[in-house]
């Protein structure tokens, strides 16, 4: 199969820009020859320095989040061409903790990815269900309507092929409760076919799709197995690197 895979760690709201490069000099020698792309979503300040800790070592460094205009008097806020400015390859979009804490809806998320793919910053499109909207039987209908909301108007099947879903069940983050590789599979699955449907077959054949959600080494073999899971979003693991690096080695 033709897609991509790949292994995202997602530092959230830790790391000096010291602990940054000291984490980078002893990943970057493991990334090179590997069969995943291996991306660190960075807090903004770290991404400069990690970009120049990581080198030609193919680690592709990213941010967390980022702003839908393209610039402007929005203080606190970071537009897409400055985060490619300091280095960002790509951005996660609509992660869970956005949608939930920060109050991010649908419709500012499908104009933050609209953003990113006119700056040329490869958007990580984050969608996942509550436990009370799985308990209710909602859970494939959440993420349909996260994919088609945040996906909306966009076309072209250049821009498509740059984009990245993940799917990590708000349950499942950094709860130490992870989906069953079964569980995942068949909510990729879900999303592959609402891709097709909406995008057709090349689309939806060709996009990665990662699982997120309290993985760890000792589930990540299992999750990878999976026909439909192209690769892995991790949080808390990401942080360690002897636990990041084991999940990167799962690939293989
Ligand atoms: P976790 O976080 O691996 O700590 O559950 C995943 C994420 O929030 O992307």
């Amino acid at each position: 199969m033709g897609r991509a895979t790949i292994i995202a760690g997602n530092w959230k709201m830790y790391k000096t820009i010291p602990e940054a490069i000291d984490f980078i000099k002893r990943l970057a020698p493991l990334v090179g020859d590997r069969q995943a792309k291996v991306y660190l979503a960075v807090p903004f300040t770290a991404i400069r320095p990690a970009v120049e800790a990581a080198g030609e070592s193919g680690l592709v460094i990213g941010a967390q989040n980022m702003n839908d205009a393209e610039e402007g008097a929005f203080t606190g806020e970071i537009a897409a061409r400055m985060l490619l400015d300091a280095g960002a390859r790509f951005t996660l979009l609509g992660h869970s903790e956005r949608r939930h804490i920060f109050g991010e809806k649908d419709d500012l998320i499908n104009r933050k990815v609209h953003r990113a793919l006119a700056d040329g910053l490869q958007p990580i499109l984050c969608v996942g269900e509550t436990l009370e909207e799985r308990r209710a039987g909602e859970a494939q209908e959440v993420v349909e309507r996260q994919i088609l909301e945040g996906l909306r108007r966009v076309k072209g099947k250049r821009k498509l092929a740059t984009l990245v879903l993940a799917y990590e069940p708000v349950w499942a983050i950094g709860t130490g409760e992870t989906a069953t590789a079964e569980m995942a599979q068949e909510m990729h699955d879900h999303c592959r076919k609402v891709i097709t449907k909406e995008w057709g077959a090349e689309v939806g054949e060709e996009m990665s799709i990662l699982y997120g959600g309290s993985v760890k080494p000792e589930n990540a073999g299992q999750l990878l197995q999976q026909p439909d899971v192209d690769g892995l979003l991790v949080g808390g693991a990401s942080l360690h690197p002897e636990l990041f690096i084991k999940i990167i080695e799962a690939v293989e």
